[in-house]
């Protein structure tokens, strides 16, 4: 993750001159999640609270160490010179949700590194120890493969870390281009004590990732193999490869291998901004990858997520015997919006991740500790909705939700006809929004809609014929989403595997401000969106379930929350020493 972070960078800046990003006032309580005093939170309609949100951030390395969460974002201290002074910015949590700040983990200081400390990821050593590794941007403007570990292993926050003498460990291969070497992944140790990692990189259009092998994890030697290549996917950032477990829900070690076990490779197309995936089966002593089904693929690969999400990592959390997914989502306004707002970007949800049991796809759920901040609840018995009914969710701030509800489809056989020319579900959706009649759908949740509907974000299903079964498409329609024209409102859209007859058809939605990000059948299928209403702000957002299509629907449960407002990265100082500060929420 190069290039495409420093706009963002620049933009960010303007505000963090002069006040130091980690300092706060007091008068900045009532703000959304935000570190700078200069403006009111009326002025922040789109900041989010619930969701990690600095200043500017871009996906590094996630990982649990003695209990504590880490989370390391790129960062620019320095105005002046932001396209070479990259940080490793660092927040420590228990729950994944709310974040003390820390200063820098990582900075240029060496020729390895010296333009820019970029992304990398972490790996636990067998000692427990933590060890990262990362990208540098080097003297001569080439991307290396850098080393640190902590200073200090018995401080669980892990505050200082000490650069590796013999950096760099890894340089681009001959005939690779130097600027498309990066993002190592996580490191997995195979039973003969030998370590593997990937590199990010591509050979012409072929996007790959290189397989390095260490004794030591200090001397690298590159795999004669790439462990996968696709033609034509363009340059591979942030790859991932982790192990899931075909019998069980519960997340696996990096290095775990064997019996009931697939592996995952994972790589975000820079070209096209999608993280895809496949599955396969790995043998640790050959290191072939074998994939399964489908491709890493620009057009029809499975993605974590369907809308914006990018530059994932998941990392395994060994307190919970989860594997954990997280993600950057970037901004869906213009460049000069996010000027005006002063921020770009912020982290989806954590979600744990696991094999689905048909074995042919991953399923995401938000972490368990997001409900957490659940406040007041709203239930509703189950009930039907009529053909063009639009019922409001009051009794929860709609700006800051979670909710739940599930279907069941009533007259099947009404269903229309999916043709087999309509393999692209986000075609679909982009022609059949919310707003355009079906059979057995549109049907779901308007979100962050104004009174008057003028606003809103659907959220929604609609079931076809397909092949003596059923085809279900879920939705999530952007194009009214705002007054406001300078945004990105691409409509997204996904198949999802299930049989709408005999299986519960349910939608989760995370509302903050912002951004919407829906789970379709359980965590399926995700779609996120970034959403910029003018109307449907703060109180005056509102929640709907709507049925749109001639057949009626029974929502058989709707569960709504307001979301209380999490503590991140709010920082006061005193006496030397920064102390998170309490709020009232
Ligand atoms: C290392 O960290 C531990 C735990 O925070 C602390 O007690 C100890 O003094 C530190 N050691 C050094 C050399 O700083
Ligand atoms: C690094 O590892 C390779 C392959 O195992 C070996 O041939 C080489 O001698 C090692 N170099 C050093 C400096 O240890």
């Amino acid at each position: 993750m190069v290039n495409s972070c420093v706009s963002l960078v620049l933009l960010l800046f303007t505000l963090l001159l002069g006040h130091g990003f980690f300092r706060l006032e007091a008068s900045q309580n009532i703000c959304r999640n935000i570190h700078t005093s200069q403006q009111t939170c009326s002025a922040q309609p789109y900041r989010t609270s619930y969701h990690f949100q600095p200043p500017m951030n871009w996906m590094n390395a996630p990982m649990i160490y003695k209990g504590i969460y880490h989370f390391f974002y790129q960062y620019n201290p320095q105005a002046a010179v932001w396209d070479i002074s990259i940080v490793w910015a660092h927040s420590t949590s228990t729950d994944l949700i709310n974040w003390t700040p820390h200063d820098p983990a990582i900075y240029p200081s060496q020729p390895s590194d010296i333009n820019g400390c970029w992304s990398g990821s972490a790996t636990i050593l067998p000692g427990g120890e933590p060890a990262i590794l990362y990208t540098g941007c080097s003297s001569k403007n080439t991307q290396v493969q850098n080393l640190v570990v902590p200073k200090n292993s018995s401080d669980p926050y892990l505050l200082e870390w000490v650069k590796s003498a013999e950096n760099p460990l890894m340089e681009p291969p001959e005939n690779v281009d130097p600027s498309s070497f990066r993002d190592p992944s996580t490191a997995w140790l195979g039973p003969d004590g030998t370590w593997r990692v990937v590199i990010g990189s591509k050979f012409q259009d072929k996007g790959l990732v290189f397989l390095y092998r260490s004794k030591d994890f200090v001397n690298w030697t590159r795999a004669e193999q790439p462990l996968h290549s696709v033609e034509g996917t363009g340059i591979w950032e942030c790859p991932d490869f982790f192990p899931v477990s075909t019998d069980s829900l519960i997340g696996i070690d990096t290095s775990k291998t064997g019996p009931n076990i697939k592996h995952v490779i994972k790589a975000s197309l820079f070209d096209t901004q999608f993280d895809c995936y496949i599955i396969g089966t790995y043998d640790v002593t050959t290191d072939k990858f074998i994939p399964e089904a489908g491709s890493i693929d620009k057009v029809s690969g499975l993605r974590y997520d369907y809308g914006q999400f990018y530059a994932s990592k998941t990392f395994f959390d060994s307190a919970n015997n989860r594997r954990i997914l997280w993600a950057w989502i970037k901004e869906s306004s213009s460049e000069a919006d996010d000027i005006k707002k002063g921020w770009s970007g912020l982290q989806a949800i954590p979600r744990s991740l696991w094999l689905d049991k048909s074995g042919k796809q991953l399923v995401q759920w938000p972490i368990a500790e997001v409900e957490r901040q659940r406040g007041h609840q709203v239930d509703w018995p189950s009930k039907l909705l009529e053909e063009g009914s639009v019922l409001e969710v009051t009794g929860i701030t709609a700006a800051q939700a979670d909710v739940e509800i599930s279907f069941e489809i009533i007259g099947s056989e009404k269903a229309e006809v999916l043709y087999s020319s309509w393999t692209n579900p986000q075609l679909l959706c982009s022609q059949l929004g919310a707003s355009v009649k079906g059979a057995i759908g549109p049907f779901g949740l308007l979100v962050l809609a104004s009174k008057d509907f003028q606003e809103y974000t659907a959220v929604f299903f609609r079931i076809f014929k397909y092949q003596n079964k059923y085809a279900v498409l879920m939705c999530s329609d952007q194009s009214r989403s705002s007054l406001h024209t300078g945004n990105d409102k691409t409509t997204y859209g996904a198949f999802l595997d299930v049989d709408p007859v005999h299986e519960k058809l349910s939608l989760r939605s995370l509302t903050d401000h912002s951004i919407v990000e829906s789970f379709g059948a359980g965590g399926k299928a995700c779609i996120t969106a970034r959403v910029y209403p003018t109307l449907a702000i703060d109180e005056a957002a509102h929640l709907y379930a709507f049925n749109y299509g001639t057949e009626k629907v029974k929502i058989t449960s709707l569960s709504a929350w307001s979301m209380k407002q999490a503590r991140i990265n709010e920082i006061i100082q005193q006496e030397d020493r920064w102390i998170p500060k309490e709020r009232d929420v």
